[in-house]
């Protein structure tokens, strides 16, 4: 997992003012909730700094946040500005968490998690789209994953998998082959781009959709999925009827954890009579998706290339898997298991690094809770306990839960 990204955490719609919700996200937990003032939403540490209590569970007085178990009231900038026990005393200079940067676009809660002053950030990607509304018709909707991220993401973006996993849904088992496709790419994203031959159109889609006649006579079908860094997809489908555009993010709650947000556009059927029938679409892939991703061993995406085979139509996967090296020797992954957050009881509470620890450098030394340990450090551990130098790590098996359709 990997800090100085922004991540979209939640629909827009779904923070309604005057209540905070916790998030997960990189195994942490956050606290998101408007301000009164402007209705602009804070994202902090879901950590208080006295005795650890969720924040989140406490309330919103003015633009601060108030400590459920003690009173302690908190700045949007992550500073305590009333200690309600000692009114009369100083504040000290630790009573401060981590406060990130967010931004509200595209119907989504962005939040920036890392230090990187802003000229230095990855940007977020142009989804203007989903702003179209003139143009596409939205459905949207949120689904409870127990796979990795990265499992989810090279699914997401994988053109060879169709035939075999949506067969009949948008994958055509008559036709299996991968042809040439087109790649487009950046710093941050990679598009492939081919042209398909769909399977037969069922349900609703049948009625208008003119490719009945033999797989030879019916028209191809340009497809084109996109990551970017690190758990964004668009798949994009020109179908017959028009087009369609599928955002989506892979929210990584923790390594084994994802919580899939996406908004589903189309420029047919746009009457609010067709949207139950868009979301079921979408939620029938993510489950069809979900039986095979969950199976997949190793369950996290393996760090060395030639662990697994690669074939020309892994193409987009491999770039994936080489970017995230980079991103790696840049020191900006994060060991999720040193972040108090779900799992194992812990003594230790690490997180994400906000920008204002380096911003303020006479704050150095205000900050109670460490920063997260980078994936440099536990490669070293892995060595350690592969020489035999401390104990393994425990991996017991745990079950596998079902995913969920999260209610809108
Ligand atoms: S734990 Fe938050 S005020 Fe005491
Ligand atoms: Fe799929």
């Amino acid at each position: 997992m990997f800090k100085n990204f922004w991540y979209a955490v939640e629909f827009s719609e779904d923070l309604p003012a005057g209540t905070p919700k916790k998030v997960k996200l990189l195994g942490q937990q956050l606290v998101i909730y408007r301000k009164s003032s402007d209705n602009s939403v804070v994202a902090m540490s879901d950590l208080c700094v006295h005795r650890g209590a969720a924040l989140s569970g406490g309330s919103v007085k003015d633009d601060c946040i108030v400590c459920p178990y003690h009173g302690w009231e908190y700045e949007p900038d992550g500073a305590v500005r009333k200690i309600p026990a000692h009114p009369d005393k100083g504040i000290p200079r630790k009573a401060r968490i981590d406060s990130y940067p967010v931004q509200e676009k595209y119907r989504f809660i962005w939040i920036y998690m890392g230090d990187l002053p802003e000229a230095e950030r990855p940007p977020i990607p142009d989804w203007s789209a989903i702003d179209d509304t003139e143009t596409y018709r939205a459905v949207s909707g949120s689904f409870l994953w127990k796979s990795n991220y990265e499992r989810i993401l090279e699914n997401g973006v994988d053109v060879a998998h169709t035939p075999f996993v949506h067969g009949g849904v948008f994958g055509n088992p008559e036709k299996p082959e991968v042809p040439e496709f087109e790649v487009e790419e950046s710093e941050w994203h990679c598009k492939v781009s081919v042209k398909l031959n769909p399977p037969r159109s069922k349900g609703i889609w049948g009625w208008i959709n003119p490719n009945k006649q033999d797989l030879k006579d019916r028209p191809q079908v340009p497809v084109s999925t996109t990551w970017w860094l690190p758990n964004m997809i668009l798949l994009e489908v020109d179908t017959p009827m028009g087009a369609m555009k599928i955002f989506d993010v892979n929210i990584p709650i923790d390594e084994e954890t994802t919580l899939v947000k996406f908004i589903a556009l189309r420029t047919f059927f746009k009457g609010k009579w067709a949207d139950r029938d868009a979301r079921r679409r979408v939620f029938k892939v993510l489950y069809e998706d979900e039986a095979v991703v969950n199976a997949v061993r190793p369950e996290l995406l393996p760090f060395d290339l030639s662990a697994e085979l690669h074939v020309k139509s892994d193409y987009n996967a491999v770039l994936y898997r080489r970017r995230r090296q980079e991103l790696i020797d840049k020191g900006w992954s994060v060991e999720g298991n040193t972040i108090v957050g779900e799992g194992p009881a812990r003594v230790e509470a690490r997180v994400i690094p906000s920008p204002i620890r380096k911003e303020v450098p006479e704050l150095a030394s205000a900050w109670n809770f460490k920063e997260v340990r980078s994936k440099e450090l536990l490669g070293k551990r892995v060595e350690r306990e592969e020489r035999g130098d401390v104990p393994r790590t425990d991996t017991t098996d745990t079950e596998t839960t079902r995913g969920e359709e999260v209610p809108a």
